[in-house]
């Protein structure tokens, strides 16, 4: 398989048949980008922008060839504003539930998702919106991304893994501090709490999210995919049975063609071609 150069256009199709689609799908390359576009309403996810957000990220999860899933803002002032909470207001309990249930199954599926999911923050994160970049496995962010799980300032708590996901991500020290408070906090504390790896300009943000992923398409597709879950399902486990996920995880690439590949690269000193079988 010829790599295609990171940023390089292959394909741009609509999430739906509309001119102004929820989400922008647009395949730059091996790496695909879900713009969130509903920057009228702060990104803020009403039932029909989970559905499609689950909806592309479930197509996405086939094509061998891709490397990383970019979930990035149309240009606006917020990443996300969280939940729609004008349409909340006209929910039942019930339909609630199931709207939780929804964003609940969403965000596992970017956790489980067989390749890293970025997340390029820009602007307001809050409530669910910050409860999908806890749910990537990276985010970057530019200075003006602000970012608070402010959900107890509304009677309620985070719904959608909030809570599990920045303790393990950040320790429960810092998840209570910012979770009790509703705090919200600038780019600059979240690099120093490590809730993002890095920082960059405004106008730097997508080249910066480029870059790690020309970084990331260096490697075997499987072997991301394998690494992805091995970190995830062993953390927070005894050390005997980590290394036991580790292990199966490893076992999952050892037959590969892309491992044979790989040593084949090396020993005729050319850069590998992944086919991600
Ligand atoms: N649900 C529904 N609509 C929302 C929304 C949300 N969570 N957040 C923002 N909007 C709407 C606003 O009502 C406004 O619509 P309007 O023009 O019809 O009044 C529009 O999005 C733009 O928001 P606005 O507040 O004017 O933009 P801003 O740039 O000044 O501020 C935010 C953006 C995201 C910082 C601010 O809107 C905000 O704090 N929203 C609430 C976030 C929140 O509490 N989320 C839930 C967490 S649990």
């Amino acid at each position: 398989m010829a790599k295609l150069a990171v940023g390089q256009m292959a394909e741009t199709k609509n999430a739906n048949d509309s001119a102004n689609p929820l989400v922008v799908v647009e395949r730059h390359g091996m790496v695909a980008w879900l713009t969130l576009n509903r920057p009228e309403a702060a990104n803020a996810l009403s039932c029909a922008l989970v559905a499609t957000l689950r909806a592309e990220l479930a197509t996405l999860a086939g094509p061998p060839d891709l490397i990383a899933v970019v979930i990035a803002a149309a240009e606006g002032k917020a990443f996300c504003a969280g939940a729609d909470l004008k349409e909340r207001l006209a929910m039942t309990l019930d339909e609630t539930r199931r709207y939780l249930d929804d964003l609940g199954a969403l965000l596992q599926a970017i956790e489980d998702f067989p390749r890293p999911v970025i997340a390029a923050l820009s602007g307001a994160a809050l409530g669910g919106g910050l409860e999908i970049a806890l749910a990537c496995d990276l985010r970057l962010a530019d200075d003006s991304a602000s970012m608070a799980l402010s959900e107890v300032r509304l009677g309620i708590i985070p719904g959608a893994g909030g809570t599990q996901r920045l303790s393990r991500l950040c320790g429960i020290a810092v998840a209570k501090e910012l979770i009790l408070t509703g705090r919200r906090i600038d780019a600059a504390t979240a690099l120093g709490l490590g809730l993002v790896s890095r920082v960059v300009a405004k106008a730097d943000l997508r080249a910066a999210v480029e870059t790690l992923c020309s970084e990331l398409s260096a490697a075997g597709p499987l072997a991301l995919a394998a690494a992805k879950r091995a970190i995830d399902h062993g953390f927070g486990k005894p050390m005997t049975e980590a290394l036991a996920v580790e292990r199966a995880s490893y076992e999952s690439v050892l037959t590969s063609q892309d491992r044979n590949e790989g040593l084949r690269a090396f020993a005729e000193k050319r850069p590998p071609h992944y086919q991600g079988k």
